[in-house]
């Protein structure tokens, strides 16, 4: 079970100072975000939860960054890569556990996949069972500060 390894240590911290060093911070996290992972990106409406995926996408060769949307109204993006399967998955809109379950978001998780949650800290199992959490901090316009934690 990869939760019970999270020892909730910071694993990177950088404080960005617009979208494309979020964008190209994201780059640098395949080794941290090797598969199989459940990671949740915490942060506010605008914090660039969304923009930090595009690097990711990117840097796993799963999707150019201007493929990369928000999922916010189809909730879950899938993009395939030759290393990963990235789920980006954004919970905004989903209110309730039973909600939740009619994503099956467990169907997705396999040896291959990396399942990226926005919001998912409303549900306190996939807090429970995250394996990374990125969180992501507006310190000024264009600022932000981003942890990792894992
Ligand atoms: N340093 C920065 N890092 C990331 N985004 C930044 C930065 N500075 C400015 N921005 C802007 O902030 C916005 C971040 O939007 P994004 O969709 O990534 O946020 P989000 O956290 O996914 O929000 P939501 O919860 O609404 O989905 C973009 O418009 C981006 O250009
Ligand atoms: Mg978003």
């Amino acid at each position: 079970m990869p939760g019970l390894t999270k020892t909730n240590e910071i694993l990177r911290e950088i404080t960005t100072h617009s979208a494309e060093e979020t964008i190209a911070f994201g780059r640098t996290l395949t080794d941290l975000l090797a598969p199989p992972k459940l990671v949740l990106l915490r942060g506010d409406l605008g914090a660039g939860k969304t923009t930090l995926v595009k690097g990711i996408a990117a840097a796993f060769e799963a999707a150019a960054e201007e493929d990369v949307t928000s999922p916010t109204f189809t909730l879950v993006h899938e993009y395939r890569g030759p290393r990963a399967n990235l789920f980006h998955i954004d919970l905004y809109r989903v209110d309730t556990p039973r909600e939740l379950e009619t994503l099956a978001l467990d169907d997705l998780r396999d040896d291959k996949s990396v399942l990226l949650i926005e919001w998912g800290e409303k549900f306190p199992r996939l807090a429970q069972e995250s394996d990374v959490e990125i969180a992501l901090e507006r310190a000024g316009e264009n600022e932000r500060r981003i942890s990792v934690r894992g």
